[in-house]
């Protein structure tokens, strides 16, 4: 696929965070689906076709589809001249010929799909659908134990506390590249609303020198709908602009132009 398909050289300034986020219904759209299915690598394909369910086919389409139309766009380059591998615990990086690029990130989850792609920063998303049937007790093995404190106190509102600190520790977990191997209580969450004043960013509460200073972190959370939320967590040394866009402003249109890019308000 050209440049003209793909790729216009505009990504993310420094301190920027581009949040990219959409559902898999965008694949019922005219000619979205073919435009996409030519931006995966045959490796990616093969990925693809492993799945069972037409709708972790769906997913991982438009999540890997996504990622190398926006990060090509960002680099100014076609997004099958992108190639990626992974590190031993799974973090994607760019690879081959293209290897310095902006910092990216992927989350998936039922019928939802999220990608960041940072300026000058490392960065993880991740997005959850809250509705499903997750024990909160399995959740709550994962969490440090300040957050598994305030949950045992939240009462009814425990299963969107849950989900919002979860999110926040994937997020954070991908930008540092651990995943699962990150260490419950290195890190720890406050959420928005719940600051001094009561109101306020998400934050990082606490963390394990390793990882910089809480000060070095910077949360952003959303609801994706009624039923999905989105946390993404970037390390940067300034202030950070959330930019949050529909996945549809980077989908190639028939003709190859673009839906216009529309900020999400
Ligand atoms: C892999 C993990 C990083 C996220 O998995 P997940 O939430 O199930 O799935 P998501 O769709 O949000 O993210 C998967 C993507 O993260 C990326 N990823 C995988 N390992 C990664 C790592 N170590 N660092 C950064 N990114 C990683 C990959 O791009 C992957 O997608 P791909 O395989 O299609 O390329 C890991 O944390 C995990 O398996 N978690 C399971 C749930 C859990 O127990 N969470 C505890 C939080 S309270």
């Amino acid at each position: 696929m050209g440049l003209e398909d793909g790729a216009s050289g505009h990504g993310p300034a420094p301190g920027e965070v581009l949040v990219l986020h959409g559902f898999t219904r965008v694949l019922a759209q005219e000619d979205v689906r073919p435009r996409l299915m030519a931006c995966l690598s045959p490796e990616e394909e093969a990925r693809r076709q492993a799945f069972a369910f037409p709708r972790d086919r769906d997913m991982f389409l438009l999540a890997h589809a996504v990622v190398r139309l926006a990060l090509g766009r960002a680099m100014g380059v076609g997004p099958l001249d992108l190639a990626f591998t992974r590190d031993a615990y799974g973090k994607p990086f760019l690879a081959g010929p293209i290897q310095a690029g902006p910092g990216f990130s992927l989350s998936h989850s039922g019928e939802a799909v999220a990608i960041a792609i940072a300026g000058a920063s490392l960065v993880g998303v991740d997005v959850e659908a809250h509705a499903r049937e997750v024990p909160l007790e399995a959740m709550a093995m994962v969490m440090a134990d300040a957050e598994v404190a305030d949950l045992a106190a939240s009462g009814g509102l425990a299963r969107r506390k849950a989900f919002a600190y979860w999110t926040l520790r994937e997020a954070f977990a991908k930008a540092v590249g651990l995943g699962l191997s990150l260490p419950r209580n290195d890190v720890s969450f406050r959420l928005a609303g719940e600051g001094s004043a009561g109101e306020g960013a998400p934050a990082v509460a606490h963390l394990a020198g390793q990882f910089g200073t809480t000060g070095d972190w910077h949360l952003h959370q959303c609801d994706l709908g009624p039923d999905h939320i989105l946390a993404v967590a970037a390390r940067a040394p300034g202030p950070v602009a959330w930019r949050l866009m529909p996945i549809e402003s980077v989908l190639p249109c028939a003709g190859g132009v673009r839906a216009p890019v529309r900020p999400v308000p």
